[in-house]
């Protein structure tokens, strides 16, 4: 029998967050009672962790996976639809499926740069629009999971300019959707021990200062947790002794 709690706790759709940043979120979601849409481009692994998450939090009903390419608009609008259809509405979406070609403009692949872009800048576009017409009926958030590297160049970088060009689109949708009520949140992490270092040439974090997925993680379910009315913009999160 479902709970009062089953059919009015908030919900959040994360894209790309079976692992790092998106995982962690989800699980401080899970323990605070919510219910979530997770994104990803494996069925299988999204599967086995929402499995996971089921045994971890014995609730079998508060995660849904979809299966979905954030750079395909009718597959992301296909997952909010899905999300509403689910849990009956839709409070917050946290843009955070991205990768760093860990190139420059010297040695870097152009092809990465392509995908790079395609994810990192067009897919949190494709899933404002898709899912704006829900968050204004619930007066909702959007989360973009931005980076230091798109607010500090590193010498040509171009994971620094899709990352820069998130920080735009947080602004750029604030102004178009705080007039309906809707909040826009940019977290911008440092570095962070994450999957993500996995593709660097070294294979990990690179020697230095890091945050846990969790740090960042209890920035996001902060954003979110603020009062009607309070709009937090910007957080940025580095760990003590990041520079840059
Ligand atoms: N780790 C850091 O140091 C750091 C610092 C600043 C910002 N960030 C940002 O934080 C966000 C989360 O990253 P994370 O650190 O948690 O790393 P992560 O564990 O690798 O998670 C990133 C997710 O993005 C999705 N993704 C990766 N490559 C993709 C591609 N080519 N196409 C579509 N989706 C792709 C993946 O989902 P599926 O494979 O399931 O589709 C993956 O689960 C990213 O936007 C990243 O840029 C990370």
């Amino acid at each position: 029998m479902k709970t009062e709690q089953h059919t009015t706790a908030p919900v959040t759709l994360i894209t790309g967050g079976a692992s790092g940043i998106g995982a962690s979120t989800i699980r401080r979601l899970l323990a605070a009672g919510h219910r979530v849409a997770v994104t990803g481009r494996d069925r299988g692994r999204l599967d086995r962790f929402a499995a996971e998450l089921a045994t971890e939090f014995d609730e079998a009903d508060a995660v849904l996976p979809v299966a979905a390419d954030t750079t395909d608009f009718g597959a992301v609008r296909a997952a909010v639809e899905a999300t509403v259809e689910r849990f009956g509405r839709l409070d917050h979406v946290i843009a955070n499926a991205g990768f760093s070609d860990h190139g420059n403009l010297a040695d870097g692949d152009p092809d990465a740069w392509r995908e790079m872009l395609l994810v990192n800048v067009l897919g949190p576009a494709l899933l404002v629009k898709a899912a704006l017409p829900a968050l204004k009926e619930s007066g909702g958030r959007i989360v973009l999971v931005g980076s230091t590297a798109g607010i500090k160049n590193t010498p040509g970088n171009m994971y620094s300019v899709s990352k820069t060009a998130l920080t735009s689109l947080a602004e750029n949708t604030r102004v178009l959707v705080t007039g309906a009520g809707v909040g826009v949140t940019l977290i911008a992490p440092g570095r962070v021990d994450t999957p993500f270092w996995s593709t660097h040439p070294d294979g990990a974090v690179p020697a230095g200062p890091v945050l846990t997925a969790g740090h960042v993680a209890d920035a996001v379910v902060w954003a979110l947790g603020q009062p009607d009315g309070v709009d937090v913009n910007t957080v940025v999160v580095r760990p003590t002794g990041q520079l840059h």
